[in-house]
């Protein structure tokens, strides 16, 4: 791979600027300087480091987000605030998208990748990966409720999948676990019961928790036993 493409696939420098610092002396592959960043290297045996800091080579990019609400699940739009928004540059030029949608006024933990397959398979309706979402409703959850909720909650005709409900004592929040993720899914649940979600938030995701010291708008990489649950889900 070249060392152009090496570094703009991590995202810390574009080509252009990765040609640049290669002539300033920054960029360097095994302590040396480097005569051309088109010269091809083997990131399993060589390594570049920038400003004295040696640069892991990944081949995409996994990122948690703590979404606030307002903004959409969605890279781009013309009248809305995007979740791609809120990351910087260097995180914005690497093509990464949400893996899943949160309703606008949904906040709470997002994935955004720019692995395709990963995100595919974590969405598909066949492969049930679970995601919790903490919730407040308008008022006490009827006494029904856990068991529609195993059985599978009927919203317009369609059958949802049996469904986790784990209430506070009020009965007015709760956890609620799904394997599913139908379009305004929960909101639709809750109206079913004649309730109405006052707020609503994803605590986890595939295994991986929303990290709580996130401010709302807020970023990290996932760690690298994060990305191996997140593949877990795959088997
Ligand atoms: N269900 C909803 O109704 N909205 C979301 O954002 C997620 C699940």
């Amino acid at each position: 791979m070249r060392i152009d493409k090496f570094m703009s696939d991590t995202g810390i420098l574009s080509r252009k600027e990765a040609a640049l610092a290669a002539k300033r002396g920054e960029l360097l592959l095994d302590g040396e300087k480097i005569p051309s960043v088109s010269l091809h290297i083997d990131p399993e045996k060589q390594t570049i480091t920038y400003r004295g800091t040696p640069i892991v080579y990944r081949a995409f990019t996994y990122i948690m987000l703590n979404k606030p609400a307002g903004y959409v699940s969605a890279t781009d739009d013309k009248n809305l605030p995007y979740v791609t928004e809120l990351l910087p540059e260097a995180e914005r030029r690497q093509g990464l998208f949400p893996a899943g949608r949160l309703d606008r006024d949904t906040v709470g933990l997002m994935i955004l990748t720019n692995d395709g397959a990963l995100s595919h398979y974590l969405l598909s309706p066949k492969h049930h990966v679970e995601k919790k979402y903490r919730f407040e409703a308008e008022k006490p959850l009827s006494a029904d409720a856990e068991v529609r909720f195993a059985e599978g909650m009927k919203i317009d005709g369609y059958v949802c999948k049996s469904a986790g409900l784990c209430l506070n004592p009020d009965r007015l929040g709760g956890v609620i676990t799904l394997t599913e993720g139908k379009y305004h899914q929960i909101k639709r649940m809750l109206e079913a019961l004649d309730n109405k979600i006052t707020f609503l938030e994803r605590i986890t995701f595939g295994g991986i928790q929303l990290d709580e010291t996130l401010p709302r708008g807020g970023f990290r990489y996932l760690t690298d036993e994060e990305v191996t649950l997140l593949k877990n889900n795959q088997i």
